[in-house]
């Protein structure tokens, strides 16, 4: 792809102004970090013009690929109109009218009211808050490798070191142990479990709260903590338990929303969760800076008489974009597709798994995929470097791969839900290549 355009930073230069300039918590991928410039359906391309297969969407953002033409049109189309660049909840704009009403068709049933947001950690704090309101309550009950974004609020529900700041403020909130069937806490396995981390939700409610609370949140799939799927089974026990304590339930659908699960646009609906309140964001705006919180009437009625308000939540522009993504979504079927691709992609890196011990686990859901790397089988020892090796080796080949886990030995595979048979093959061809030069330099 050619770059046209007056001369920019290099590569170089760039690094520079971000070591004199960002906060050193800004990080980034690569032993030679790439500056991204262009992007067209799943491909993006450096500033060099080299081609990239984008196999984590941005990061889990992209969704109806990138530059997709019916966004692009919708866009331009606004800004030839003058179309007004910002206005806020205070006037009505029909472009945020007609998003809601389109997501909560989507929505399970009885999720009717939602407020945008302008990111996945802000709907969650929106969660939060709406949840402490309506039932009075303050506890709030996550889970030990869960993730819900980078504000205080949600920090104070993440369950990963990495992420906490010191002297960050955790009160109401506790963890209970994760679903996480590769580690399982109760040392079970899977054909053998009796849902032990489900009813340890119960427990922690029992040992670290007062016997009510306010709120319980999960992610359906536990993205940054490493593609972590728990059984199916583990969210109607522990719907029941959060209501029997007078919780909301919340569903964290930041990365499994917009059908990247396949099935369904959302995945508490696929999985019949009774949820009071689902949130949302990346894959949702398909890069736009939206979010949102869908919830039930008698929670959103209970904060009749307060204010909310929140500058940009819902501007026309990214409220349209969003819109646009849902009907490139329907209209080119890829939530079908994602199912489709997933399951081709899950059962590729399966036979990776019986051919490169060094792949201890292989999960995920439609296109939200992970594969866990473990230096033994038996003694599963987290293989970060050679993770970050992998990620190397299939750079150079062209692959763009995301990272996860507590300990960064999890390889997470999210490419826009437009992803073809063709390209899917390119991602596990490649995955084979690098697993052998990773294999043959030991
Ligand atoms: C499950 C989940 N929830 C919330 C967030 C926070 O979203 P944002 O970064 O848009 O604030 C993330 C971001 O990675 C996420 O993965």
């Amino acid at each position: 792809m050619e770059l046209k355009g007056k001369s920019k930073p290099t590569n170089n230069e760039v690094r520079e102004i971000r070591k004199d300039h960002f906060l050193p918590t800004a990080f980034l991928y690569y032993k030679n970090p790439l500056q991204l410039i262009k992007g067209k359906g799943c491909y993006v391309y450096d500033e060099k013009g080299n081609e990239y297969l984008d196999a984590i969407g941005g990061i889990v953002c992209i969704s109806a690929g990138h530059n997709h033409p019916k966004i692009q049109e919708s866009l331009i189309e606004m800004i030839k109109d003058d179309e007004i660049q910002h206005t806020s909840t205070i006037y009505m704009n029909h472009h945020a009218a007609e998003l809601a009403e389109k997501i909560i068709s989507e929505a399970p049933k009885g999720l009717d009211k939602c407020s945008f947001t302008n990111s996945g950690s802000e709907a969650n704090e929106l969660a939060f808050m709406a949840a402490r309101h309506a039932t009075g309550e303050t506890m709030v009950i996550n889970l030990r490798h869960g993730y819900h974004g980078g504000t205080s609020g949600t920090l104070a529900n993440c369950g990963h070191n990495t992420w906490r700041f010191k002297a960050q403020p955790v009160a109401s909130t506790t963890s209970a142990l994760e679903p996480y069937c590769y580690r399982c806490p109760f040392n079970q396995k899977p054909e053998s479990c009796h849902l032990e981390c489900a009813k340890n939700v119960e427990t922690t409610i029992q040992t670290s709260t007062h016997g009510k609370i306010a709120a319980f949140i999960a992610e359906p799939v536990m993205g940054v903590g490493g593609v972590i799927t728990p059984p199916d089974e583990y969210f109607h026990e522990v719907t029941k338990i959060v209501h029997n304590y007078g919780g909301k339930y919340i569903s964290d659908e930041v990365q499994t929303g917009s059908g990247r699960c396949g099935n369904s646009f959302f995945l508490t609906k696929e999985l019949k969760i009774d949820a009071d309140i689902v949130t949302t964001a990346k894959g949702f705006g398909n890069g736009a800076p939206i979010g949102a919180v869908l919830m039930k009437s008698n929670i959103a009625e209970s904060m009749s008489g307060k204010l909310y308000f929140n500058t940009f939540a819902g501007d026309p522009y990214q409220a349209r974009q969003a819109l646009t993504t849902m009907e490139i979504i329907e209209e080119e079927k890829l939530i079908q597709n994602a199912k489709e691709m997933g399951d081709y992609l899950l059962s590729g890196l399966k036979d990776l798994m019986k051919k490169y011990e060094i792949i201890g686990d292989v999960r995920g859901r439609g296109l939200l995929i992970g594969i866990e790397l473990v230096k033994d089988r038996k003694t599963k020892e987290y293989a970060k470097d050679e993770a970050n090796e992998l990620m190397e080796f299939t750079k150079e080949r062209g692959l763009l791969l995301g990272k996860g886990g507590l300990f960064g030995n999890i390889i997470r595979i999210a490419p826009p839900l437009s992803i073809n048979k063709k390209q899917a093959e390119k991602i596990l061809s490649v995955l084979d290549e690098s697993f052998l030069t990773l294999s043959n330099k030991k």
